[in-house]
């Protein structure tokens, strides 16, 4: 959807778009009519993004109430704590802890960032709120960057599982299909 917001919705390059076809039509219309007829094309796609941004919320909020209300041993934070306090001389044993330690955290970056991604993209849904408005140009540019950090965590997440996959972790990818656990 950002991808094609960004691109093949771009008003701006949908100008031509919409004039070229009502003039062989006979129908003359200038840059700024034709602006407003790509821009309710782009202003769709948008509206669509922002729908799956509430939906999004919505999984953030619960993945909290999660980590609240679930038994003390389950919780993300105790998980981290509890490896965090493991001692061991064991090379191998310090290296899955270590290993554990990492994955944990990545998972609690990936939220920072989705959490930043979530809080900036509702102030840009109610942009019309007026505190809103006057930072409406950091809140874009926040929204804007940190898209990048998220594309680029996946794209080091799906690495890291694809190589743990053929690795130590055999069939880590059929089990997360198949919902079993291979080990
Ligand atoms: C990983 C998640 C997300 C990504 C990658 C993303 C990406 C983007 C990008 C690239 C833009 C265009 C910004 C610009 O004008 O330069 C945008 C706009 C926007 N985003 Fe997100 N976003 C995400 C999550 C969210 C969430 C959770 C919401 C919450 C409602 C949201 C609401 C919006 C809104 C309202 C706009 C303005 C659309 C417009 O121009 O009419 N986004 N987003």
């Amino acid at each position: 959807m950002v991808f094609f917001g960004s691109t093949l919705f771009k008003t701006r390059d949908n100008i031509g778009t919409v004039q070229e076809p009502l003039q062989e039509k006979g129908i003359l219309v200038n840059k700024n009519q034709a602006q407003a007829v790509a821009h309710e094309f782009s202003d769709k796609l948008w509206d669509l993004h922002k729908w799956i941004g509430f939906v999004i919320c919505a999984l953030l909020i619960s993945r909290l109430v999660i980590e609240i209300v679930q038994p003390g041993e389950e919780k993300l934070r105790t998980k981290i704590s509890k490896a965090a306090g493991f001692t061991t001389n064991n090379l191998l044993d310090r290296k899955e802890k270590n290993h554990y330690l990492q994955v944990k955290w990545g998972y609690l970056l990936f939220y920072f960032l989705i959490l930043v991604m979530a809080v900036t993209g509702l102030g840009l849904a109610f942009e019309d709120v007026s505190i809103l408005r006057r930072w409406n140009g950091t809140i874009t540019q926040i929204h804007s960057i940190v898209q990048y950090f998220i594309y680029g965590f996946i794209i080091i997440h799906l690495t890291g599982v694809i190589r743990a996959d053929g690795r130590k972790y055999k069939g880590l990818v059929s089990g997360m299909i198949h919902g079993k656990v291979i080990r």
